[in-house]
């Protein structure tokens, strides 16, 4: 007997839609491409490069099954202590991405934002970046966040300076700040918590990422590598995630 076909795409499009009630954010952070181009006996900015594509199949899977918002997590702070080699590779890959793609992600009603420590990108990163988020400002289909430069303990260390300088200025009382102060304060202040957090290639680690968004977040560990990844794989987490009970620390109703 031979086995049952594996679902298409477009299948588990369709279960997601008949089941309803997609999660409103997903985070992602795309592990494996170093991996991936190892198996091909390839070097590093390879797997990137063929990360790049996997990246577009997932935004536009993400527009399709109705997200909000899709955070990806594309460059650590910590990455900066790659070989320069690397990073070059990743800068320029970003500038690519956008020359590429800003059109696109303007016509399918994709804003996009950049968090994270941008003073360290270079001037010609900084300024592809700059030109994506002005194009696609008013767009309101799907929010892509793009972390670059970002970490998550730095994210909350930046929101407690803020906060202290309020304090300081008088704006703020601060045996009175509240969760939604500090809240307020971080990259994402106007972004709903993900829902969703899918993590590629096996490896089962935060890793700095939304340290303080991910209090209540469903983890998803996909044991595919990043290039391998693509919408349905996105799909087949989303419907795992739409079968889990979330309690946000209370009992089943
Ligand atoms: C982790 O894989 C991936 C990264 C550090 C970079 C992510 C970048 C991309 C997906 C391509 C560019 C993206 C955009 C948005 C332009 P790894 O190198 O740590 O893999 P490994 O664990 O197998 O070594």
């Amino acid at each position: 007997m031979t086995a049952p076909a594996e679902p298409t795409a477009d299948e588990l499009l369709g279960r997601i839609r008949v089941q309803g009630g997609v999660p409103r954010h997903v985070a992602i952070i795309m592990d494996g491409n170093g991996r991936w181009a190892r198996e091909r006996l390839m070097p590093r900015p390879y797997g990137h490069r063929s990360g790049m594509k996997a990246v577009r199949d997932v935004v536009e899977g993400a527009v399709e099954s109705g997200l909000e918002v899709l955070s990806l997590f594309a460059f650590s702070q910590e990455n900066w202590q790659r070989p320069p080699v690397e990073i070059t590779a990743l800068m320029s890959l970003l500038e690519e991405y956008i020359a590429r793609e800003a059109d696109e992600l303007r016509d399918r009603g994709v804003r996009v934002r950049i968090l994270g420590d941008l003073d360290r990108l270079t001037p010609a990163a900084a300024s592809a970046v700059n030109r994506v988020v002005a194009e696609t400002e008013h767009n309101d289909r799907l929010r892509l966040n793009l972390f670059i430069s970002y970490g998550g303990r730095a994210e909350l260390v930046r929101a407690a300076q803020l906060l202290a300088r309020d304090a300081q200025a008088g704006r703020l009382v601060p045996d009175e700040i509240t969760e939604a102060d500090f809240q307020r304060r971080l990259y994402t202040a106007d972004c709903p918590d993900p829902d969703l957090l899918i993590r590629t290639s096996g490896e089962q680690r935060i890793s700095n990422f939304l340290l303080w968004q991910m209090a209540y977040t469903e983890l998803f560990i996909s044991p595919v590598l990043w290039p391998d990844f693509g919408r349905r794989e996105l799909y087949e987490a989303i419907l795992d995630y739409l079968n889990r009970e979330r309690r946000f620390g209370r009992v089943s109703a």
